[in-house]
């Protein structure tokens, strides 16, 4: 599955019953889409929700963000590669040492696993912030590029960039380790709050292998003509 590219669509909702709502419109199409859980999600309707989700058919990215002591994020994973999701997250703020306990945690005795991806720096943190905040004084690129090189390090799969830094991950760390994109907005339409954004087929371009789309799709009009038009735009379906 590793460089497969896809549209995960950011199921944002409250509870199990907007997203089920919601999942309903997809009920006939032919391509089942991947889902993103985020915490919202999860820390509402738990593991539930993940397999009712799963029972359906969709492949799920969860995306919980550890960050923790390495033992703990180890029996954490072990916990959440039982769940059967397809890809799963840390922080790679967390060190070398962490991210390499969570892929053991994750690898089951068969030797299968979700991907494992890290957010290298979050996007919503300036580099202002990382240097009076948080002492650091590289820069954001830099900062990015090494977190990444450190993700490999550790054997993880790739990471969770803004698309406008997809290609210096992929030039830090080579073309086979993955690049998931959120940030992903139609040529026509609003930015909401994000700010480094860019459209689908700009995205596959700039080297994205999975673009993470939410609003652009959920609040649309038409969730399943925004999800086909992501699709087309970005895999050229
Ligand atoms: O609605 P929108 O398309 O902006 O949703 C993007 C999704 O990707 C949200 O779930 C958001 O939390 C997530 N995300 C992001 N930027 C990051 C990391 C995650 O927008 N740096």
């Amino acid at each position: 599955m590793i460089n497969a590219k896809d549209v995960i669509i950011a199921c944002d909702f409250p509870s199990a019953e907007a997203t089920f709502e919601f999942l309903d419109k997809f009920k006939d199409e032919q391509r089942k889409p991947f889902l993103k859980i985020g915490m919202e999600l999860y820390y509402a309707a738990g593991n539930e929700v993940v397999r009712e989700i799963k029972r359906r058919g969709h492949k799920i990215f969860l995306d919980l963000k550890l960050h923790d002591i390495p033992n703990t994020v180890r029996k954490a994973m072990k916990v959440l590669s039982a769940l059967d999701v397809d890809m799963v997250n840390v922080h790679a703020s967390g060190t070398v040492a962490m991210m390499r306990a969570a892929l053991e945690g994750l690898t089951r005795e068969d030797g299968s696993r979700p991907l494992l991806i890290a957010v290298t720096q979050l996007t919503s943190t300036s580099e202002q912030t990382m240097r009076e905040e948080l002492l650091i004084n590289a820069s954001i690129n830099d900062t990015i590029a090494r977190y990444a090189a450190n993700a490999k390090e550790a054997g993880l799969d790739g990471v969770v960039c803004s698309p406008l830094e997809a290609s210096l991950v992929k030039e830090a760390c080579g073309n086979d380790f993955m690049t998931v994109t959120p940030g992903i907005r139609f040529a026509d339409a609003k930015a909401d709050d994000q700010v480094r954004i860019t459209t689908p087929a700009k995205a596959r371009e700039i080297g994205s292998d999975y673009i993470v789309v939410g609003r652009p799709i959920t609040a649309a009009d038409n969730p399943v003509a925004a999800y086909r038009r992501c699709v087309e735009e970005f895999l050229g379906e």
